[in-house]
């Protein structure tokens, strides 16, 4: 079965059962700060799971288009991806387990639908913890169906226990539905479903959100019981069209035919073919993602800091395979004909997708060339590579350490690992002092109104783009004992009524007595966690990250308060236009 029937049958299928077809939401989350993408079909959904009527009713389906971030070391396997599409069903308040369930069977298996073999059938449920009770209701369900007892199996939390999107709102329990493979062995006597080793294919899920995850960590039982399930596109397409991964089904094909075309190899080795399909999904991914209309380029910052990321992983995969300039444009082309009439902004984006990808490809493609050029002169000088060598051309032209590597090799040239580290450290501990002098600048010094104004100031810029929108961008921050100012990018200055939804929006943060957390955790894992951060080359290794209850996140090196609740009153005082696009704000705590 194709992956277009597919779509069809789900939401025909559903339509059937009473469900409004909704579209797919953007890609990039509207009005929530705490993630960068859309990972879920559930997450646009969230204001109604908690309980807001849903103009279209009760029972909902789409097909919603995602990203996930934290599967970007696994692309490459044979289910991973960083982009996918998710088909979905939820109940907002109306039907529960039984008919979920029931329905997810039928659907799978029933001839006139998917026709899925019943015997290759696995389902996990909720063990039960101290959060929630185990679920034995779904498995007398499952049972009910026909899945035999063996083939049931409790698991903890950490599997079968599904949201929130972010890092508060509604969650659940749920239950898992997993293929086997026949063609991928098990990998022993516990092999199970949710090992991950290949051989059970989780293809859906039904999660019974009836909890809400509050900031402090604890559950507690939402207003009205949901469903929402999630059953992944491509990975149902691999069973139904009895291929061994995601990668052979026609989402992918045509890319990889095109990526061994244009490589010079004859042979591809199994390490070629996962290099093939990371350059398949990640170039996948940065497509769609430019596609949104509201345009991400690659950059140093949040969504274009993962484009970069993205179509960076790509060049370099590439140049190990001998492909050469303009592949991202001609498998770009791929991908916009592949999703044109579903996801018409592809089309809508091709020009300004198009424009990127060539200006991206030139400048990594450039830097690549002067690091090479750089480590050719180091080895013909002095007949080695050194760790410091190898750690210089990292951080003067961004060689990943393993491509140094791979040409020093080539040589017979071993490089020496523990110097490489030796040099990291200090750059680290080095950028830690900078750092802190960084801020110790901005910052006159810690005391009390400072620091107050400091975190007045996280509320006002995460204000700022709730009002304005999120191209508002943090240019300069100076505080004194008395004020604020705060520098970002805007187009003109504000309405008298813009002024007074973000002095209400701080005002109102204030009021909540959101408490402020300190987190430190990798550059990367504070973004993929949504975090705002300016000024990249500032960080050290690891950087930390203050959130202001639900409200705000950004990386900062801090000091904060602890709760909102001492800050008193928040009010702009002046605004001025400092230049093209650039506008200054001053306000105070009274
Ligand atoms: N939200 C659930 C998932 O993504 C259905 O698996």
């Amino acid at each position: 079965m194709k992956i277009n029937e597919l779509r069809k049958k789900y939401l025909e299928f559903f339509k059937q059962r009473g469900h409004a077809i909704i579209p797919s939401a953007s890609l990039l989350p509207e009005n929530d700060p705490t993630v960068l993408f859309t990972t879920a079909g559930m997450h646009p959904l969230v204001p109604f799971l908690l309980g807001e009527p849903h103009p279209k009713g009760k029972r909902l389906a789409n097909c919603q288009k995602c990203i996930r971030t934290t599967d970007i070391d696994s692309v490459g396997d044979t289910t991973h991806l960083t982009f996918f599409e998710m088909l979905g069903n939820w109940s907002l308040g109306d039907y529960w387990k039984k008919e979920a369930i029931t329905w997810s069977y039928e659907f799978l298996t029933s001839k006139e639908w998917l026709g899925l073999d019943p015997d290759k059938l696995s389902v996990t449920v909720f063990a039960g913890d101290e959060d929630a009770p185990r679920d034995t209701e779904s498995a007398e369900i499952w049972k009910e169906v026909g899945i035999p007892e063996e083939r049931i199996y409790f698991l903890p939390k950490e599997d079968n226990w599904w949201g929130p999107a972010g890092t508060t709102g509604p969650c659940g329990p749920c239950t898992e539905m997993f293929i086997e493979v026949d063609e991928i062995p098990k990998c022993g006597p516990d092999c199970k479903p949710g090992c991950n080793c290949g051989h059970y294919v989780e293809v859906w899920n039904d999660v019974f959100m009836a909890y809400n995850k509050r900031e402090d960590g604890r559950y507690e039982p939402l207003k009205q019981r949901n469903v929402d399930t999630g059953m992944g596109v491509e990975r149902t397409a691999a069973m139904l069209q009895g291929v061994p991964t995601v990668y052979d089904t026609e989402s992918f094909l045509p890319l990889i035919t095109r990526i061994k075309e244009l490589s010079p190899k004859e042979e591809f080795t199994e390490q070629d073919n996962i290099l093939c399909r990371v350059i398949a999904d990640h170039v996948k991914s940065a497509v769609m993602i430019m596609a949104d209309d509201r345009r991400i380029s690659p950059s140093n910052v949040e969504q274009g800091y993962v484009v970069r990321r993205l179509l960076r992983k790509s060049i370099l995969s590439a140049e190990k395979l001998g492909i050469g300039s303009g592949f991202l444009q001609e498998l770009a082309e791929i991908v916009i004909q592949m999703y044109r009439n579903i996801y018409d902004e592809t089309e809508r984006n091709r020009e300004f997708i198009m424009k990127n990808l060539e200006d991206e490809e030139k400048k990594f493609r450039n830097s690549l060339k002067k690091a090479m050029r750089k480590l050719q002169r180091v080895i013909d000088e002095s007949g080695t590579v050194t760790g410091k060598d190898a750690f210089l051309l990292f951080t003067s032209f961004g060689l990943p350490l393993e491509i140094t590597r791979e040409i020093a090799e080539e040589k017979g040239i071993e490089i020496n690992l523990e110097e490489f580290k030796r040099e990291f450290e200090q750059h680290r501990e080095k950028s830690r002092t900078a750092t802190q002098g960084k801020f110790k600048g901005g910052l006159a010094d810690h005391s009390e109104e400072i620091t107050k104004l400091h975190t007045a100031t996280h509320l006002l810029q995460e204000a700022l783009r709730r009002v304005l929108g999120e191209s508002v961008r943090q240019m300069g921050s100076n505080i004194t004992k008395e004020r604020l100012r705060f520098d970002f990018t805007f187009p003109r200055k504000l309405t008298p009524e813009e002024i007074k939804h973000v002095e209400d929006l701080v005002n109102d943060a204030i009021k909540r007595d959101l408490e402020v957390k300190r987190e430190f955790m990798s550059y990367d894992e504070a973004i993929a966690s949504g975090a705002l951060a300016f000024f990249k080359e500032t960080y050290g290794d690891k950087v930390s990250v203050y959130s202001v209850g639900d409200f705000s996140r950004e990386v900062c090196g801090g000091p904060h308060v602890q709760r909102t609740g001492v800050l008193g009153h928040f009010k702009i005082v002046k605004q001025k236009k400092i230049g093209a696009g650039l506008i200054r704000i001053k306000a105070i705590l009274e």
